[in-house]
């Protein structure tokens, strides 16, 4: 019994020195300690061990298994320890290596075009006002001085609603919502979509932004109107960037105007490489954005005295401003979520 005691007790800490991983360990453990070990097998055989001489080998069983269990302790402790060398010699970080760049996002264009937009406007304290997409055809048409089955309707043809609402066809309608519930002075900007009844093309989309400027005060002229475009202008164009004014119709003011700008590709000259300039088609002269002082219909539609305040209101097309602003040809990649265009900005 004594002998077995020390064999076994030699042939687990031999095995459990030459271990290479925790898996060999835990075989030595089981083969020796477990239910069926073999030293667990030499407890159970103690019956047959004389009585006189139990105490002694049991003793001698408990120390041999405490001294497989330290064993078991400290070759764990060697085997994580040379593990963890290993990786650290072969799976070394090399702190040195640039890092991997996660991707990044960027502002969609017209995101850009519409914020440099009214910021140059929140300059000059207008402020910014939100109006819904679906309307009613009063603050679509009516307020703005639209009469039923009139023509000017025809150019704004639109997507219309069971309920008799429809999808706005400009941002004007916000100058109405605002003038109802704010009394002069006003001076406000309104961003956002709006909708046409139009054909796709590369000039044309079904859905578009706008961004609509309205100043009313008592006294507002239109000089004020061409002095705010102006610094616009020069804002977002350059400083030597020209303008000029050209009568216009538009049902809610009167009189009403296009404002062009000196041609930013040919500087206004309309020649650009001894060609037409590809831009202005010659001319030297751009179209930017529709504007008028507010006739007094939509006042009197408000609920304003048309007597004691004037003023004027303006309207931008984002995309339009973008397509010039980016040399982009066509009006469809904006909305088509194509990758490879919008990376380019
Ligand atoms: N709402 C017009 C359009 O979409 C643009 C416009 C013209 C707005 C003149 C204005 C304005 O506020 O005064 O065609």
């Amino acid at each position: 019994m004594r002998e077995r005691v020390a064999q076994i007790r030699h042939e687990a800490l031999t095995a459990l020195s030459q271990a290479v991983d925790l898996t060999a360990l835990d075989a030595v453990r089981v083969a020796v300690l477990g239910k069926k070990g073999s030293l667990t097998g030499l407890l159970r055989a103690m019956q047959d061990v004389p009585p006189e001489e139990r105490p002694a080998i049991g003793a001698l069983v408990n120390e041999a298994k405490a001294q497989i269990e330290a064993a078991l302790d400290e070759n764990k402790a060697r085997i994580i320890g040379e593990d963890r060398a290993r990786s650290a010699a072969t799976e070394r970080v090399d702190i040195s290596l640039p890092g991997r760049k996660p991707p990044r996002g960027s502002l969609h264009p017209l995101t850009e075009t519409l914020d440099e937009i009214v910021s140059i406007f929140e300059r000059m304290g207008f402020v910014w006002e939100d109006g819904p997409e679906v309307e009613t055809d009063w603050h679509n048409f009516g307020a703005l001085n639209f009469p039923p089955d009139h023509p000017a309707r025809d150019a704004q043809d639109t997507f219309f609603l069971e309920n008799g609402l429809l999808m706005r066809t400009h941002t004007s309608p916000v100058q109405v919502r605002v003038m109802q519930r704010h009394q002069p002075p006003v001076r406000m900007l309104a961003p956002g979509w709006t909708y046409r009844n139009d054909a796709i093309d590369a000039t044309h989309y079904p859905m578009f932004s706008q961004v609509e400027g309205l100043l009313v005060d008592k006294h507002v002229t239109l000089g004020d109107l061409k002095g705010v475009l102006k610094y616009f202008v020069r804002e977002f164009y350059g400083p030597e960037t020209k303008i000029r004014m050209r009568p216009s119709f538009f049902p809610f003011t009167e009189p009403s105007a296009e404002l062009d700008i000196s041609c930013f590709v040919c500087h206004g000259s309309g020649e650009l490489d001894h060609a037409v300039c590809p831009l202005c088609k010659g001319t030297g002269w751009k179209e930017l954005l529709g504007s008028g002082m507010v006739d007094p219909a939509v006042f009197t539609a408000v609920g304003y005295d048309p007597e004691e305040v004037t003023g004027w209101a303006f309207g931008i097309g984002i995309e339009r401003v973008a397509l010039f602003r980016y040399k982009v040809d066509d009006i469809r990649l904006f909305f088509e979520g194509d990758l490879r265009f919008l990376r380019q900005f």
